[in-house]
């Protein structure tokens, strides 16, 4: 007698990445898997890989070996494991991962996928996920309405330039601006958002329409992901970013005039070959010029095959170290001071589960921040008003301000691959 096989997946990655996940686990429920967060109980276990940093594949390797053990014991209790790495990592280096870790049964690239065709400089996306794709329009909306049937309230469309979205379907080429103008429709579709989105993209007509949809989709969350990774222009020029400091600012400027309450969050890069003090001072500055409500902050991590690899001026390890410090304590400081200025707003919350103290739900702010809240189970995937009272660390707390209409059950929000 044979129990469900299980299936245990871990995602290293990007939301892309996550996206395939949740789709290898889709796939592999039709085959007869259920799915386990426990990797002991597991019968296959796939690692989904991301190439983006040295240390992101490293860590495959470090996991592959505990995989090792898990499939000797595996053996002594007379199960066989089946372990599989899929990814980015996989893309790039198949057979290396068989070489160094023979224990692995199967390796598998990631599936034809939104990429990427703008070739920063320091950048394995568009040669792990191959060149830019978009799906068609009927079928994003069709699988959203789906999910909204489901009882999903909140949307996250994805992609690594999903604003350079452009789909053919009714009526000519889609831009993400129409698509987002078409979801909105989807009455009991509550939150949009969509991520993430690349500068250049902004400074164009389509990008023009995006900006305008923050004024006129209610459903469209204040927030964007805009990673501008320096703030010097020589920088942005190596590269290869295709923006200045100023483009960027710019469209800043655009977003918050047409949403006055939008927040952004980026991503940067410490460290970039040729990088100097001056270069780097350009970079602490654009956070407080901007005055970002969160950010993402790494050393640049050479990777082979990529220009800034083969460049001879790279940046001392210690300098790295210190300016990631600098770069991150600034951050922070807006990143607390944003919380801060959230203290005594009122904001529609999503609730998405049980808090940690009884009587106690957690939902997101339009901003992602968790909120804590005093309030019944049934408001579980439901949206209600809450008074922001208080803050801590990297969460908000408040009362709610009115009852609630009548509960859906809704599970996580969902994401979903343009
Ligand atoms: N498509 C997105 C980001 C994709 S990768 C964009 O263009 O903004 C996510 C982040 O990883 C990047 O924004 C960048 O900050 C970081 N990253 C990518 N390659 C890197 C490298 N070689 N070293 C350090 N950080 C890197
Ligand atoms: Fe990488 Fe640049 Fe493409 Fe982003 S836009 S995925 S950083 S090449
Ligand atoms: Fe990583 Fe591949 Fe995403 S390299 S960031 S998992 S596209």
């Amino acid at each position: 007698m044979s129990a469900t096989r299980k299936l245990h997946i871990k995602s290293y990655g990007c939301q892309m990445n996550v996206y395939d996940s949740q789709r290898m686990t889709d796939m592999m429920a039709q085959a007869g898997f259920a799915e386990t967060s426990s990797p002991e109980d597991a019968d296959l276990i796939v690692l989904n890989t991301c190439h983006i940093r040295e240390k992101a594949a490293e860590k495959v390797y470090s996991e592959l070996g505990r995989m090792r053990k898990l499939k000797e014991s595996a053996a002594e209790g007379g199960r066989k494991l089946v372990v599989a790495v899929a990814g980015c990592v996989a893309q790039a280096e198949g057979e290396e991962i068989i070489r160094r870790a023979p224990s692995v049964d199967l390796v598998l690239g990631p599936q034809v996928q939104e990429g990427c065709d703008k070739f920063c400089t320091f950048c394995v996306v568009p040669y792990t996920r191959g060149s830019e794709v978009s799906r068609p329009p009927a079928k994003i909306v069709g699988e959203v309405e789906r999910l909204v049937d489901a009882g999903v309230r909140e949307v996250t469309l994805i992609g690594q330039n999903v604003n350079a979205y452009h789909g053919e379907g009714d009526g000519g080429p889609w831009s993400l601006a129409r698509l987002l103008h078409r979801l909105a429709g989807i009455p009991r579709l509550a939150r949009l958002r969509y991520a993430t989105s690349h500068p250049r993209d902004m400074n164009t007509d389509m990008g023009a329409d995006l900006i305008a949809s923050h004024r006129d989709l209610a459903a469209l969350m204040p927030q964007l992901h805009l990673p501008v990774q320096s703030g010097s222009d020589r920088i942005l020029a190596v590269m290869n970013r295709r923006h200045t400091r100023a483009d960027y600012l710019d469209v800043i400027a655009r977003l918050r005039d047409a949403r006055p309450d939008m927040a952004f969050t980026s991503d940067f890069i410490v460290g970039y070959p040729g990088e100097t003090e001056e270069d780097f001072r350009a970079t602490l500055s654009i956070v407080t010029e901007v005055g970002y409500a969160g950010a993402f902050s790494f050393k640049y991590s050479p990777r082979p095959g990529t220009p800034a690899a083969e460049r001879d001026d790279q940046v001392d390890e210690g300098v790295k170290v210190e300016r990631l410090a600098r770069l991150q304590a600034e951050i922070d400081r807006h990143q607390d001071a944003f919380n801060a200025r959230c203290v005594g707003r009122t904001f529609e919350v999503l609730f998405e589960k049980p808090g940690r103290l009884p009587g106690q739900l957690v939902g997101r702010s339009p901003y992602l921040q968790p909120v804590h809240v005093m309030a019944p189970p049934s408001l579980i995937g439901e949206v209600a008003a809450v008074a922001v009272n208080a803050m801590a660390a990297n969460s908000l707390f408040g009362t709610r301000e009115r009852p609630a209409p009548g509960r859906i059950a809704v599970p996580e929000p969902a994401s979903l691959e343009t």
